[in-house]
């Protein structure tokens, strides 16, 4: 049997993990909710809401893919053959490769302001033209699809060399890069004037904002944000080594992509509102706003809106493909791993597929704009669909699976690594996997449902 890739080392499952959770969640959702639900009181609930119901959906699935050692419709065949669980398996690695369909759209604009920025475009014109350029650009036909098509590649020639010299690599030097390059904007961003307008909107806490929606919306983000229910978890848990400390890789993950997620309020809302402007979320926050604020910011000094503008989009860039490459990896996992193809056919006939189905989600901002379903374009179809319904759902059948469908003695194994690790706090965790995450989940399709 040909013998199955791991990573290198802790620091390496840390950094890959991180990389598939820090990315346009944190940047520009996080800091816009954060904002919206009361600040200071939010980011309680939300740490709250990451360790009582997040983290125990991130060990349900790091136990079963460690436990299998394969991919997730393969873990749930092992693990519970012959039943109708395998299924479950299927979806999430449907899951996965639908989101990266259009999350490559966004990546690509990534690549294409990069490349503005580089080129000195924003400089050029009078400030007040900046933010116009998105809406031009989004709609036009063939730019929008040709840089989706520069960010598939880059996804793709990642995952085509494999878990170590591909995934492992680029992300233990694309996290530490991108958390610099944050911390320089961070820098940039604190000493504009009127920052500290910016600061309060994040840090005052106002509990009055917490409203029942609040809950629901910090569970939806600690989802999205740790990447949980797709599958991505589970098969970059199959290539952590047997020896390899479980709770601390969980906690390591959460805590960086928490500590990413604030660093990023800090470094994006205090320059919104130097510049006067309101905060405002989506694509719109960082592909019109914070272009303007730079090119205002930098009047007159063009060097300076080049440098902060390639700084800030090369840090989008870097979230963007260390979490895109994690949604390829699933259905790669499973080619490779189910039906014996190689990697290299594996990545590039999946990386076509989603290309192929991201073009019309590109083009849904443009020609295509009029083709709607369930009132919504193509790309906001996907997203809905993936954020609100099909990660819960992910989320919701792998707890019930550990918490409920595996033997609990099978589960401590796992977890404590035969009996020598976390063996005090595996209780705890047990609990929250087969009671209170279910449940949890079910609020927020209720929620979902009825709001
Ligand atoms: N966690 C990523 C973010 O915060 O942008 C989004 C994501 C990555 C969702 C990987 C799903 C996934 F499989």
């Amino acid at each position: 049997m040909k013998k199955r890739e791991h990573f290198g080392s802790r620091f390496a499952v840390i950094m890959a993990m991180a990389g598939s959770a820090v990315g346009l969640g944190n940047i520009w959702r996080f800091p816009y909710i954060m904002g919206q639900y009361g600040g200071a009181a939010f980011i309680l609930v939300y740490t709250a809401a990451s360790i009582i119901l997040a983290l125990p959906i991130f060990y349900a699935e790091s136990i079963i893919g460690r436990r299998a050692r394969t991919d997730t419709f393969g873990a749930m065949s092992k693990l519970a053959p012959g039943t109708a669980w395998r299924w479950a398996g299927l979806l999430t690695i449907l899951s996965p490769l639908l989101i990266l369909c259009y999350y490559s759209v966004v990546g690509g604009w990534s690549v294409e302001y990069l490349f503005k920025s580089l080129s000195f475009s924003f400089t050029e014109v009078p400030v007040e033209e900046v933010p116009h350029f998105f809406k031009r650009f989004i709609s036009s036909p063939w730019q929008p699809i040709f840089v989706h098509t520069v960010f598939m590649a880059l996804v793709a020639g990642i995952v085509l060399s494999g878990v170590k010299d591909g995934i492992e690599r680029f992300s233990k030097v694309a996290m530490p890069a991108l958390f610099l390059l944050i911390l320089v904007i961070l820098g940039y961003s604190l000493t504009l004037p009127g920052a500290f307008k910016g600061v309060e909107y994040l840090i005052k806490p106002d509990f009055s904002r917490l409203t029942a929606d609040a809950y629901a919306a910090a569970l939806g983000q600690a989802f999205f944000s740790l990447s949980l229910g797709v599958g991505t978890v589970l098969t970059y848990s199959s290539y952590i080594k047997k020896d390899e400390d479980l709770f601390v890789s969980g906690v390591g993950t959460a805590v960086s992509d928490l500590a990413f997620a604030l660093i990023a309020g800090f470094a994006v809302m205090p320059a919104v509102f130097a510049a006067g402007l309101q905060p405002g979320g989506g694509p719109g926050l960082v592909f019109e706003t914070l272009p303007y604020i730079f090119n205002k910011m930098g009047e007159g000094l063009p060097i300076l809106t080049t440098l902060t503008s390639s700084i800030f989009f090369v840090a989008i860039l870097a979230a963007a493909l260390t979490s895109a490459i994690s949604m390829l990896e699933v259905g790669v996992a499973f080619l490779t791993d189910e039906r014996g193809m190689n990697r290299r056919s594996a990545t590039l006939l999946l990386a076509f597929l989603c290309w192929a189905v991201g073009i019309l989600c590109s083009l849904s901002f443009g020609s295509l704009r009029g083709m709607t379903l369930l009132g919504l374009t193509f790309f906001d179809f996907l997203d809905h669909l993936c954020s609100d319904w099909l990660l819960p759902l992910g989320g919701f059948l792998f707890t019930v699976f550990v918490g409920w469908q595996m033997s609990k003695d099978d589960v401590r194994d796992e977890f404590t690594n035969g009996g020598t690790k976390n063996v005090r706090v595996f209780g705890v965790v047990y609990f929250l996997m087969r009671y209170l995450a279910p449940v949890g989940i079910v609020v927020i399709f209720l929620t979902n449902l009825f709001l």
